[in-house]
């Protein structure tokens, strides 16, 4: 099974930071493929707690080469930060290769993301605020400028001048703001391309060779699936394509390629930012899942909505991306909840629907439908085998399975590598 694809299932923060710290033992390369510094990745492990942006979560093994693909927005001053943290907490960093066709966050896009956002006023998307929407726009507008480029000083000083006339000109006009000095920039991106010269590289090669040799190559997902551009709940969405098919495009790789495709859920639902939640709480239940599991952002810090599992999502999901399995992630967090509840279906204009709507303003007016489960209530944290868990918990999973359509591989009960119960081996 070399080629392994780990995908956000619902609205990103699923745990895909610990799933692919987990896998990455027997990994050879691990890749990331869409996204930028608004992921933020939590990775805990003998080196300690870490909240990963850019950096792929395979980083913490000697054997492990980690690479940043072309579909990733690369911000230097964020990465540069990443990098330095762990070198300091004694990760080996020189196993990180970033692509020359990786487009860079820019100052401006910070700015603008910022100015969009508060334009927007009650409208506002709630994003991150990293300059990953606005940079993605550049990409596409062909105003983007690449990780190659800061290795071609005189040449990026010439894209340079012409896009940042262009921002100048919406900073100051459209958004009242003071321009961006030329020479400013220009020379903390000179410094940056100083810094991260030695990991710029063609990626291609790498990814090439590495299945030649049928090596394990994980493709570590950021955001998730309803976040994604096309089939999340647009326009509350992320700018880029975190569902399987983006690691296509985002690394150079054929549909042929892909061998499993892991699907990356909470035993419930969260979601940071705007947009529609169909099963959000908004009462005490909703509160004592945050407080139990600790339910603030990894990258913003912003409280993050909870609600119940939402099986019309996560098979709408499982749908668009082919999963092969699902990782099952904090079904700790339900330990001493003594009933469950489950969104099977919605109601929407008198209708009862099971079929995820396209329109974020119909999904806005879907009001759950529940099947209540009883609890099992007690830990569940110290298990390692399926059969351990308490009956009542071992239904959830299956009910939870039948509903997705898709088979549970892994469940984790804790943020730890060794708190996991692999169900199914996926390598
Ligand atoms: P990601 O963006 O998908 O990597 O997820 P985040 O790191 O943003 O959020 C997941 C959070 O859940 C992190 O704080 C993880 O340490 C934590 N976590 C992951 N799996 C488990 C689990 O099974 N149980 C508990 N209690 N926490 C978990
Ligand atoms: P990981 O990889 C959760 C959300 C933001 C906002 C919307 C758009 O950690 O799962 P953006 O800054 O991308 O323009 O914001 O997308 N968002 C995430 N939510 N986890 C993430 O990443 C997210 N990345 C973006 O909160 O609603
Ligand atoms: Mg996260």
């Amino acid at each position: 099974m070399p080629l392994i694809a780990v995908v956000g299932a619902q609205w990103g923060d699923e745990g895909k930071g610990k799933v692919v710290d987990l896998l990455a033992e027997k990994a050879d390369l691990v890749v990331r493929f869409s996204g930028g510094p608004n992921a933020g990745h939590t990775v805990s492990n003998p080196y300690g707690e870490f909240r990963l942006h850019l950096v792929p979560s395979g980083i913490f093994y000697p054997h492990t080469r980690c690479l940043i693909g072309n579909g990733v927005v690369v911000s230097p001053a964020v990465l540069l930060e990443e990098l330095e943290h762990l070198q300091k907490k004694g990760v080996d960093t020189s196993r990180l290769s970033i692509s020359t066709r990786a487009h860079l966050i820019m100052p401006y896009h910070t700015l603008l993301d910022k100015l969009e956002e508060e334009a927007r006023g009650s409208k506002a998307l709630g994003t991150t605020r990293s300059g990953v929407g606005p940079a993605y726009m550049d990409k596409v507008a062909r105003l983007g400028i690449r990780a190659g480029e800061l290795l071609d000083k005189e040449g990026l000083l010439q894209r340079l001048r012409f896009v940042l006339e262009q921002k100048n000109i919406l900073l100051t006009k459209v958004y009242g703001a003071p321009p961006l000095s030329l020479e400013e920039v220009y020379d903390q991106y000179c410094q940056y391309g100083d810094c991260l010269a030695p990991f710029i590289c063609e990626t291609e090669p790498i990814i090439k060779e590495a299945l030649e040799r049928e090596e394990i190559i994980l493709l570590e997902g950021a955001q998730g699936t309803l976040l994604d551009i096309d089939f999340g709940t647009y326009p509350y969405v992320t700018s880029s394509s975190p569902v399987a098919a983006g690691a296509f495009v985002g690394l150079g790789l054929s549909p042929k390629r892909i061998d499993y495709i892991l699907g990356v859920c909470k035993a419930y639902t969260t979601r940071v930012g705007g947009g529609p939640m169909p099963t959000e709480l908004g009462d005490e239940t909703g509160e004592s899942i945050r407080q139990i599991a600790h339910e603030y952002g990894a990258t913003t810090g912003r409280p993050r909505r909870c609600g119940w599992f939402d099986a019309v999502a996560a098979r709408f999901s499982a749908y668009i991306n082919s999963f092969n399995g699902v990782a099952l992630t904090r079904l700790d967090v339900l330990d001493t909840f003594a009933s469950i509840k489950v969104c099977t279906g919605y109601k929407v204009n008198g209708d009862i629907i099971d079929q995820f709507p396209s329109s974020s303003a119909v999904l806005q007016r879907c009001q759950p439908i529940y099947e209540e489960i009883p609890g099992w209530q007690s830990p569940t944290t110290h298990l390692r085998h399926f059969e351990a868990l308490p009956p009542l918990a071992q239904s959830y999973i299956k009910r939870l399975e039948e509903l997705i359509a898709c088979p549970i591989s892994l469940v984790s009960v804790g943020p730890r590598r060794e708190q996991t119960i692999i169900v199914r081996p996926i390598l």
